[in-house]
């Protein structure tokens, strides 16, 4: 499903991602791991779509996404409802003037009729225990609830994929243990899951494999 060939990537000049290569399929589970800096959350802008290898290929089924691929619009929605993104820091992600708007932002965009929206939208509060806090304005919530509202956002739109960036911080340990059932519910309906964590733990719970950006920036691969 997705396939990264000796993918570079660097800041102006400074080389993040180096010779990065490889393979997740369709279902998988696959940890992102690494050093702050090592480059983690660049791979999953670029898995997402937002920035582009400099040397190398990304492919998303069989597609190199490139900038001028995802210039044509209709390839760029058809991507971005396939490749959910969870943002590290829920504010960049919530931009809707209430929590249900929010998540129904995405459906939305996809144009889907109303009563489909207003479905997935009342599932998804419920399945992330936020209906409560439906009518609030996100910059109002506390650091769990914005993430749990950018997950239910993410939900809505039920992607294939879903990429994650340290999906367990700002969350309390009652919270995690909920994420991390959450997680495995997802893997269990066939989703495949990209995320970065320091937890190994999580890593433990849910990967079938993971990637070790290393200090040597060398992409290795344990299954
Ligand atoms: N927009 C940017 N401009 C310049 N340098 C950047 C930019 N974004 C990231 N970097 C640098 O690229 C390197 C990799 O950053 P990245 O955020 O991908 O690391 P990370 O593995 O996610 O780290 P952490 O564990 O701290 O989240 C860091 O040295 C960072 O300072
Ligand atoms: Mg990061």
């Amino acid at each position: 499903m997705i396939r990264l060939e000796d993918v570079c990537y660097a800041y102006d000049g400074v080389p993040v991602l180096r010779h990065v290569d490889c393979t997740i399929a369709k279902g998988e589970a696959v940890a992102l791991s690494g050093p702050n800096g090592a480059g983690k959350s660049t791979l999953l802008r670029m898995l997402n779509g937002l920035i582009y290898p400099e040397l190398g290929r990304y492919l998303f089924k069989g597609t190199e996404i490139t900038a001028a691929r995802m210039r044509e619009h209709r390839y760029a929605k058809s991507f971005h409802q396939q490749v959910g993104f969870v943002w590290q820091n829920p504010d960049i992600q919530l931009f809707c003037g209430s929590v249900a708007e929010e998540l129904a932002f995405g459906p939305e965009q996809m144009g889907l009729p109303a009563e489909e929206i207003e479905r997935r939208v009342e599932d998804a509060l419920e399945l992330a225990g936020i209906t409560h806090l439906r009518e609030r304005a996100p910059y109002t919530l506390s650091g769990g609830e914005k993430k749990k509202t950018a997950i239910a956002s993410i939900l809505t739109m039920n992607p294939a994929v879903w990429t994650l960036d340290e999906p367990l911080s700002a969350l309390d340990e009652a919270s995690q243990q909920w994420l991390i059932e959450f997680l495995l519910a997802l893997k269990q309906a066939g989703k495949t899951l990209i995320f970065s964590t320091h937890d190994a733990g999580l890593t433990r719970q849910l990967a079938d494999k993971e990637i070790r950006l290393d200090a040597a920036h060398l992409c290795t691969i344990r299954s």
